[in-house]
């Protein structure tokens, strides 16, 4: 375990070195996922996000293995994350420019949670709070947790990994919340929730694992009850200039590699997100690039990752893990060159729907 621990941490820190400076757009995770090629869309001209992709582009057809490769990969992994990070599964928010001690991660954890909500303008008043709210790809269910609590709401909460589902409820139990928060394993791509049943729809660093956008962000806005918001924080690449047909070489070939190790399924831009929510009729539709106000998380999370408990417990936490760990300057690269993208998008289903106007949500945009 020594000599292996030691290993490690050679490959990590000869990767990534904590004190040398590191771009303010340096984010990434620890966790991998289940991988597949990387193509580049012209979001000017369609919606499907990596164009020509017969895989990406429909419901039905997720490469085979993904959804088991997710699951696998966060079943492996979750309790690492845990006992170092804490419940909430996702990138901080900090100010620009800030320095973060271990606790400031913790609470910019939350504040990333907050952001979120005032950015999409979610009211907290008695009467607009939400009252039931969805949390797609919940990890361990910390964000569910948090907004059950703050808006005394019904929180449903989604994973494909069962270790999550068992220890997202054995949390909410810990902390008196059973009867408010509940979760359970299921495709975010295939709710298992009847249309219109949720006045806050939340998916935190979800999007990205998704083969097929347009059917993800389809059945956040079926679940979503009229008038209720959408927030979708996830990683993007970044948008294309109306000159380009497609990003470059050198930054597809970036992406195919950061895919192959990470296990990721097709990415799109912040645009063909935004693209998508038109074509669904989805009103106030909003983005922002939050990708210097994460800058201060991913050093942190190598730094820790290079502690001894940090290097044991990814020794023993398995293959899909440490792949992850390793592969982290890959995503540096991608930010630094400003190709990687931590992007919100929020938007609002009409209210029209209970007006007997057309239906927001349709299968498809082509
Ligand atoms: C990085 S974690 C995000 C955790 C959580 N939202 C948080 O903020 O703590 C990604 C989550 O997305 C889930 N996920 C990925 N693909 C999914 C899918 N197709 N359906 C449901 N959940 C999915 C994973 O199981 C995992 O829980």
């Amino acid at each position: 375990m020594a000599n292996s621990a030691a290993l490690l941490h050679s490959l990590l820190s000869t990767a990534w070195t904590p004190r040398r400076r590191l771009d303010r757009a340096s984010a990434t995770r620890l966790a991998p996922s289940p991988g597949l090629s990387c193509r580049s869309s012209r979001p000017t001209r369609s919606v499907r996000p990596m164009a020509s992709s017969t895989t990406a582009a429909r419901a039905d057809a997720a490469p085979p293995g993904l959804k088991e490769g997710i699951a696998g990969l966060y079943d492996e992994s979750s309790g690492l994350w845990e006992s170092i990070w804490g419940e909430h599964m996702h990138h901080g928010f900090y100010d620009s420019g800030e320095a973060a001690s271990m606790s400031d991660h913790r609470r910019a954890q939350i504040r990333m949670i907050e952001e979120a909500l005032a950015f999409a303008a979610v009211p907290d008043d008695p009467t607009n709070k939400p009252k039931t709210i969805v949390d797609v790809g919940y990890g361990i269910g910390g964000s569910s947790r948090y907004l059950a609590n703050k808006y005394g709401a019904q929180c449903s909460g989604i994973t494909l990994s069962p270790v999550q589902a068992e220890r997202g409820n054995a949390l909410a139990a810990v902390q008196g919340l059973s009867d408010k928060a509940s979760f359970q394993v299921a495709d975010a791509l295939e709710q298992p929730f009847p249309d219109g049943q949720f006045d806050l729809v939340w998916s935190m660093e979800s999007g990205e694992h998704m083969p097929n956008k347009q059917k993800f962000v389809s059945e956040l806005a079926r679940v979503a009850a009229p008038g209720a918001t959408i927030i979708i924080v996830t990683w993007c690449h970044r948008n294309l200039a109306p000159s380009e047909d497609s990003l470059k070489p050198d930054e597809l070939n970036l992406l195919k590699k950061i895919c192959d190790a990470y296990y990721l399924p097709d990415w799109c831009s912040p645009s063909d997100y935004v693209k998508i929510a038109e074509s669904l009729s989805l009103e106030d539709i909003k983005t922002a690039d939050w990708s210097e106000n994460v800058a201060p998380f991913w050093p942190a999370v190598i730094q820790s990752a290079l502690t001894w408990k940090g290097l044991t417990s990814l020794l023993r936490s398995g293959w899909k893990t440490i792949k992850g760990a390793l592969v982290m300057p890959l995503m540096i690269q991608g930010y630094k060159k400003g190709l990687i993208k931590f992007s919100i998008i929020t938007c609002r289903k009409p209210q029209a729907a209970i007006e007997g106007e057309p239906e927001a949500a349709s299968p498809s945009v082509e």
